[in-house]
């Protein structure tokens, strides 16, 4: 019943698609393909993994380590069902797969119904540091812990049907700022200071030390609004990252029906513009980067 769809490319779509969306479903799921994966492959993912899991300490949130376990062996790239049957009685939630990106409204109605789309491929030995698309090191390892939060699991889920109303008012963009800024590039203030939540960050090699201890980038509190008037990079370790303190604050700052935001949101842009990457508005207080983490 596989019919495949049209292949999803990112920015500007110049580069032939990675994955073969001719495996996938109507809505972009497919098998995960287990035949793809030689030694050499779990191999790479038994890397990334280890060289992550060391830097977590003092610098991933608690819940993230408390559930990172959860993943399985590093020994080898798990298996989506294998997760799933550890997810589904805690949050709900279900790990399925995807040739890789994918459109818009397919990501948002699969969140909704508290589906994570996990790409089943994973980047050769050269891509060690750096690939362009997210692979399966980056969806599984950066964003499935947190999925065992009942919290988190919940915003997850809310964003998903956020989407699908987003989509109809046109408002895509705007949400996904609060993605970016978030899901992907979040910091925490914790007791025992700065910890890093977003994927992005932490299944980066160098963004998770960067993000918490460089005295580039600027640290400014989670401001919703604020959030949505703010550009940001896809191409380079974040110029601007913003903090939440907990992941209450975070559901219940975007628990409010958005219609009336983004409407607020437009009106501050086309007074006073968008807001740079990185960029500090006079007033704003940063947060100081943490000096010891560990
Ligand atoms: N409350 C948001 C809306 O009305 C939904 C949402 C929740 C969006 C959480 C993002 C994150 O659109
Ligand atoms: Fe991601």
């Amino acid at each position: 019943m596989n019919r495949g769809v049209a292949p999803v490319t990112y920015g500007q779509g110049e580069r032939p698609p990675r994955g073969d969306y001719a495996r996938a479903r109507a809505d972009y799921t497919c098998e995960q393909d287990q035949s793809q994966y030689g030694p050499a492959d779990h191999a790479t993912y038994k890397r990334l993994y280890l060289r992550q899991l060391q830097q977590l300490p003092g610098r991933a949130c608690d819940e993230f380590i408390a559930a990172v376990d959860q993943l399985g062996t590093p020994d080898r790239i798990p298996s989506f069902d294998d997760i799933s049957e550890r997810l589904y009685p805690a949050t709900g939630w279900q790990i399925v797969g995807v040739p890789g990106l994918i459109p818009e409204e397919a990501f948002f109605s699969l969140l909704a119904s508290r589906k994570f789309p996990v790409t089943d491929w994973i980047r050769t030995p050269e891509e060690f540091d750096y690939v362009v698309e997210p692979d399966i090191f980056h969806d599984l390892f950066g964003h499935v812990p947190l999925l065992f939060n009942p919290t988190f699991a919940n915003y997850m889920q809310a964003y998903g049907a956020g989407g699908m109303k987003a989509s109809r008012l046109d408002a895509c963009e705007l949400l996904a700022r609060l993605y970016w800024y978030t899901v992907e590039f979040g910091l925490i203030q914790t007791p025992l200071g700065l910890r890093a939540y977003g994927a992005g960050i932490l299944s980066s090699a160098g963004e998770l030390q960067y993000s918490l201890t460089s005295s580039e980038p600027k640290r400014l509190a989670f401001d919703l609004r604020r959030l949505m008037r703010s550009r940001y990079r896809i191409d380079s370790y974040q110029a601007g990252y913003f903090v939440i303190n907990s992941f209450d604050q975070l559901f219940e700052a975007t628990e409010p029906d958005f219609t009336p935001v983004y409407l607020q949101v437009r009106e501050a842009i086309a007074l006073s513009g968008e807001i740079a990457a990185g960029q500090a508005l006079a007033g704003e207080v940063e947060f100081s980067p943490s000096v010891n983490p560990g």
